[in-house]
């Protein structure tokens, strides 16, 4: 019995497979707009059959984005693209999911293909930056402004507000994105909170922002899934680690989260990371393990048989996969072939199943 293709029944949704489509910023929003660059992309993984499709980081407030080219959600005008995004995910038979994010001393940015690279606060496509503490992530990047107490709450309700516009919008999934050193992963670590009030210093207080947002979104988000992303590890000494990720997965689950999104890194420049197939997924086992909350595993999955292992032995609930769909977004199709179970094309494709990758596999 494949585990990779059986259901998973979460808050008021189920999903049919436990392949899920990791977020990935596409930078080609304007004003924070969804266009039919996204309505195409996310689409072809619903037709291709993934259970469930997260929307890359879109941003609850403007300074909050990556890019000046990433999606936002700060305003209702924002709603009616991702409501024809959510319709075409659910027609399919998919769930459509949002994740909720802001970029803090991380913003400002330019696109990955136009040379990466912070752009000053005066610039055209960039602004001023803030964060926890005015401590850059690069030496020569902007010194972001520490937010004051009052702007906390502000950002807290703007949080509340952009989960009210995703569920309006039609999302079933909301996932809290606290990893790869934005904002609330920012607040997290030791290494990059210095604040010395009541959002710096000790674990409690470096989670409080996290957990402030968790009970302002959940009562918007009853009706459907919320989710946590967190970065499991800083890679670096001293910094925010397994240990106090499990804590944080335990208090999460007292507060209604259904699934902790486990990836690693992001908040330093000096981190170490040990990149090597399926290098994340032993975080998301031992957090699953020691708090008994539903967890993904995200990072180098690219086979079925690997993704089916991690399911069978109790490592994680769901397999996120990122780059592997950007190469293949009928992926779903092709482990299904792979663990030899027969899978429901959609009906329009269905001419092409079992023959180009079978074809394929007997020339290999
Ligand atoms: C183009 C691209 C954009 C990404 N954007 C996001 C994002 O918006 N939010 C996020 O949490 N992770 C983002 N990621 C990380 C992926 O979700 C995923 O965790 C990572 O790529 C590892 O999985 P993979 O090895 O299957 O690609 C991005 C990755 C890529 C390649």
């Amino acid at each position: 019995m494949s585990k990779l293709f059986s259901k998973l029944e979460l808050n008021n949704i189920t999903l049919n497979n436990r392949i899920v489509v990791s977020p990935m910023c596409q930078y080609s929003a304007e004003d924070g707009f969804a266009t039919d660059w996204h309505l195409v992309h996310l689409g072809q993984f619903a037709i291709g059959r993934s259970a469930a499709v997260m929307q890359e980081a879109t941003a609850v407030q403007a300074i909050g984005r990556i890019s000046y080219w990433d999606l936002g959600i700060w305003k209702d005008e924002h709603i009616y693209k991702f409501q024809q995004i959510t319709s075409f995910i659910k027609s399919q038979g998919s769930i459509p999911g949002i994740q909720l994010a802001h970029a803090g001393r991380k913003a400002s940015d330019n696109r990955p293909w136009e040379g990466r690279g912070q752009f000053p606060a005066d610039h055209a496509n960039g602004w001023q930056t803030v964060a926890p503490s005015p401590i850059p992530f690069l030496d020569n990047q902007q010194h972001p402004l520490a937010l004051t107490v009052r702007e906390i709450e502000t950002l807290v309700e703007d949080f509340k507000k952009a989960a009210e516009r995703a569920v309006q919008a039609g999302y079933q999934i909301v996932e809290i994105h606290a990893a790869h050193g934005y904002l609330i992963h920012q607040f997290l670590s030791p290494l990059v909170n210095q604040r010395d009030d009541e959002y710096g210093g000790s674990f409690a207080n470096r989670t409080r922002l996290l957990l402030e947002i968790v009970d302002a979104i959940k009562p918007v988000a009853s009706n459907i899934s919320l989710w946590v992303r967190i970065s499991a590890t800083d890679w670096a000494e001293h910094g925010w680690d397994l240990k106090q990720s499990i804590a944080l997965a335990k208090i999460l689950k007292e507060k209604g989260v259904e699934m902790i999104d486990v990836s690693t890194g992001g908040a330093v420049h000096h981190q170490k990371i040990p990149l090597s197939q399926g290098y994340q997924v032993p975080f998301s086992q031992e957090i699953k393990a020691q708090s008994r909350l539903k967890t993904t595993a995200v990072g180098i999955i690219t086979s079925a048989k690997q993704a089916e292992e991690i399911l069978q032995s109790e490592k994680s609930d769901l397999v996120l996969i990122g780059r592997a769909f950007l190469d293949d977004p009928h992926l779903t199709y092709h482990f299904a072939d792979q663990l030899n179970y027969s899978l429901d094309w959609a009906p329009q494709y269905g001419r092409a199943k079992g023959t180009i990758n079978n074809a394929k596999e007997t020339e290999n």
